[in-house]
């Protein structure tokens, strides 16, 4: 017996992928005296030799073209205390770093306090995939302190969990 195939719409799209649970960055730049950012939850690892990494931003994202223009990003791996900023940082054309504590990587990306864990990126290719680009990075510089934070923020099902359940 095989499992029926029915044309896929946007909302069954959405609700069948909110079954891969996963972890939250908000992926962050620095450029003319502005720090960048938007949440992420499409990131993953892509190759050890060169360590690559990557993930996929809307074509419409407001702030992908000076992250592109500074040609780095830092990958912030959020804690389960940061839904707030998972949150804030996903509301395009607002204040995002109203409140926010951050301080710069070695490449000067913007690591938001509080975070899990940290990546610091050089832009290593762009790739257009639908209404989406796909961003491969070379990571240069990575987190070599035992952060105070050790829980992650997930995501699953359109909601923020944590490990406990
Ligand atoms: C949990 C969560 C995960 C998200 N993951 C992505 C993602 O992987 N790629 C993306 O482009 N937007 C993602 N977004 C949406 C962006 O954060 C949102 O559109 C943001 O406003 C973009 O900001 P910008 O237009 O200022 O760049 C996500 C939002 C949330 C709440």
């Amino acid at each position: 017996m095989s499992l029926s195939s029915t044309a896929i719409e946007p909302l069954s799209f959405r609700k069948a992928l909110g079954h891969y649970a996963s972890g939250i960055t908000v992926i962050t730049s620095h450029i003319d005296d502005q720090p960048l950012g938007f949440t992420c939850q499409s990131f993953y690892s892509v190759s050890m030799n060169p360590p690559l990494v990557s993930f996929s931003v809307m074509s419409s994202s407001a702030s992908y073209p000076g992250i592109r223009q500074a040609g780095r990003f830092a990958v912030n791996i959020l804690s389960d205390e940061q839904a707030g900023i998972s949150n804030q940082f996903a509301r395009q054309g607002t204040d995002k770093w109203r409140g926010v504590q951050w301080q710069a990587s070695p490449l000067g990306n913007p690591i938001i306090a509080g975070s899990l864990h940290w990546l610091d990126c050089e832009i290593h290719a762009e790739h257009a995939a639908g209404d989406h680009l796909i961003v491969i990075g070379e990571v240069k510089a990575l987190n070599l302190q035992e952060a105070t934070a050790t829980q992650p923020l997930l995501y699953f099902k359109g909601q923020y969990c944590n490990l406990a359940g």
